[in-house]
């Protein structure tokens, strides 16, 4: 019996492509990266030297509700300031907030003001002053650093990435499962050169290598459809087509300057892989199982299928 399923295993990867898609699927799976913000010159050595730049990030009027998707705990406190320069940086740099991302906000009599900050680096800042409007960057900060009174200050601990690879997210096809790792790593590193105020170079790099390679793993999935003749190929074909196109849409803008790269767009990404992974991915996944496709690994089956379990994902 083993010898039978070998044997037609050997078959079906005689086309060499097949058998780089199956068995390979990826050259290689990046690294997570762990930026280090550039900082200022002192004195705001505490500050993103990219801080003008990237409060864009704060403008977003669903901020927060974008940022508690990430949210994993917060701090909150009522407190003094006194107008001392310095005593933005204690708050930011204080140990527990300077240990990962923080969403820090602080409400005044007078203002709202927002801080995204990176490892106790400030890499965004937004102000609303009541009567005056809203300034973001340096300017902002140095109101900050001048302002005497009570004020509200929460800090909103972010996450680390966006999600973690696992076993629950196998098709069951180790070249496959390769590629989808490849684009989840890819999502988490975009998401941490945002938070980390990244240059502009290494998020465009980073975004390009997202868009082109959705693209070739869109092909190597529909590839094996045409081959094992995956019955709702069609709808799922359709389905890659409307995100290659958001995609596209997106970055045409991006490049034109007229969109820009908000928290917001990369989350509706990364959920669009998520879902479409477990969901639609699966189907085939089992699909290929149930009519004994020989790509499929059985040892990926059991692991995927207890991942679920544990995490009550529907099995089929
Ligand atoms: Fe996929
Ligand atoms: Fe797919």
């Amino acid at each position: 019996m083993a010898f039978l399923r070998f044997l037609k295993r050997w078959w079906h990867m005689r086309d060499p492509e097949i058998r780089w898609i199956v068995e390979v699927g990826v050259e290689e799976i990046p690294e997570e990266a762990n930026p280090v913000p550039e900082r200022m010159n002192p004195p705001y050595g505490f500050v993103s030297k990219y801080i003008d730049q990237m409060s864009y990030l704060l403008e977003d009027p669903d901020l927060v509700l974008t940022l508690m998707r990430s949210a994993e705990g917060k701090i909150n406190r009522r407190m003094r300031l006194h107008g001392l320069r310095g005593e933005v940086k204690l708050l930011v740099t204080q140990p527990e907030i300077a240990q990962g991302p923080y969403l820090i906000i602080m409400n005044g009599s007078r203002f709202d003001a927002w801080l995204l900050t990176y490892y106790g680096v400030v890499v965004a800042a937004k102000l609303d002053e009541a009567g005056v409007g809203t300034t973001y960057g340096l300017q902002a900060l140095r109101f900050l650093d001048e302002w005497t009174g009570e004020v509200d200050f929460t800090a909103i601990k972010l996450k680390e990435r966006l999600y973690k690879w696992g076993p629950e997210f196998s098709v069951y096809i180790h070249g496959i499962d390769r590629q989808h790792h490849y684009l989840v790593v890819t999502l988490n590193n975009l998401y941490r050169f945002l938070l980390a105020g990244s240059p502009r170079k290494v998020i465009d790099n980073t975004l390009d290598a997202m868009a082109d390679y959705t693209k070739f793993h869109f092909r190597s999935e529909e590839r094996l459809f045409d081959k094992y003749g995956y019955p709702r190929a069609e709808g799922h074909r359709r389905q890659h087509q409307l995100f290659v196109n958001k995609v596209t849409d997106f970055m045409e803008k991006y490049q034109a300057g007229e969109q820009k790269l908000t928290l917001d767009v990369l989350h509706f990404l990364a959920d669009w892989v998520r879902n479409h992974i477990l969901t639609s991915d699966h189907d085939y996944g089992e699909w290929f199982y149930q009519h004994g496709v020989p790509v499929v690994d059985e040892h990926l089956v059991r692991e995927c299928r207890e991942a679920r379990r544990r995490l009550e994902l529907p099995l089929q």
